[in-house]
């Protein structure tokens, strides 16, 4: 096989890691996709409904796309010339990837596996170094990789373990790697104690990733976002970006919840008491070990309770990432917070196999 012709390129390919959807199942308590079920199915169908009659879908987004970014920088707390958006931060991290992703890129372990087979796909190497049993970070082995990467990705707070690293951690890492492009994936950040998204700013190559499908319930309308330094995200904007990434009818959605953005962060609270909530009950459990979440999401090793958890789920209709053995850890699951109805359903279940 000639590996430069295009059926060599599409073997190679072929053989990648990729991402597998979740099945859609009817009716199911979905706890699977870390989305945020706690912000009622009312709330965000008026707030579609009421971004459906203000476009005109025939007109390309012209001037929707600016003020998107005001709405996040306020949100932020930055200025909005610090502020990109794109179709997800799935697409802007795509973006990055094509346009800085060189030879190697440095990520810990277990961490959001879509980067790394994003990484894999444009032929970058990633060097994967291990978290710590706690899942805290292995600070010189990571930085002797680091330094020898051009990219280096962090996961805060991590998906799937749910920890943040602590801030001054992430700092002095940032600090010591100066002339590489460190992206800093905050995904989950609204569910955390700090971000960096002011810090970065008045930094040469650290871009923070954020994104409305989490804690802003929007999955399903694609938008995310990156705050970095204003000469960054000039270039991103005017060059890197496609002039038309994000839908008008996502761009109305996302500007009336972030209009709402006080009642999002009730939300917020309530999903980060309830996570307080599922993980005492779970704690109490023998043979269950919850770990420490700053996310919407926990992740909990079953060990020997792994399969009997799985058979009660699946028969009451509840779906969970079920992660198998993880970084040592024996029948892990990932389950999100979502409504305390379906939390209780999922604790239930889950004490009932005991
Ligand atoms: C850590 C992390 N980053 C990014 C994303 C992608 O989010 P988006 O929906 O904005 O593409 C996810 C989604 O699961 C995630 O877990």
């Amino acid at each position: 096989m000639n590996k430069n012709s295009l059926d060599g390129k599409i073997k190679r390919i072929a053989k990648l890691g990729r991402y597998t959807k979740p099945e859609k199942v009817e009716g199911a308590i979905k706890l699977d996709s870390n989305e945020n079920f706690a912000l009622d199915r009312e709330f965000i169908a008026g707030v579609t409904a009421e971004a459906a009659r203000q476009v005109d879908v025939r007109e390309y987004p012209l001037d929707q796309l600016e003020q998107l970014y005001a709405q996040l920088a306020k949100y932020a707390g930055v200025n909005e010339k610090c502020v990109a958006a794109g179709s997800g931060s799935d697409q802007v991290i795509e973006l990055l990837l094509s346009t800085f992703g060189s030879k190697r890129a440095t990520v810990f372990t277990p961490t959001f596996s879509y980067f790394i087979n994003r990484c894999e796909l444009h032929g970058i190497r990633v060097d994967q170094v291990p978290l710590k049993r706690d899942f805290d970070l292995d600070n010189k082995a990571f930085l002797k990789s680091a330094k020898k990467s051009d990219l280096v990705y962090i996961c805060s707070p991590n998906n799937p373990t749910g920890n943040q690293l602590g801030r001054h951690t992430v700092i002095d890492l940032i600090n010591s790697l100066e002339d590489r492009l460190v992206l800093i994936d905050e995904a989950y950040v609204d569910f955390a104690d700090y971000s960096l998204s002011k810090d970065v700013t008045k930094m040469d190559n650290v871009i923070v990733l954020r994104t409305l499908s989490k804690a802003f319930g929007l999955a399903g309308a694609r938008v995310g976002y990156m705050v970095a330094n204003e000469k960054f995200i000039r270039v991103f904007r005017s060059t890197i970006q496609s002039p038309y990434p994000i839908s008008t009818l996502s761009l109305a959605i996302a500007s009336g919840i972030l209009e709402r953005a006080d009642h999002v962060k009730n939300t917020i609270e309530t999903i980060r008491k309830e996570r307080a909530r599922v993980a005492g009950r779970l704690a109490k459990i023998d043979g269950l070990q919850v770990f420490k979440s700053d996310a919407n999401f926990l992740f909990i090793e079953a060990g020997k309770k792994y399969q009997p958890i799985s058979k009660a789920l699946v028969s009451n209709g509840i779906i969970v990432k079920m992660l198998g053995n993880v970084a040592g850890h024996k029948g892990c699951i990932r389950v999100t917070i979502g409504t305390k109805e379906m939390n209780d359903k999922f604790l239930q279940c889950v004490e009932g196999t005991m």
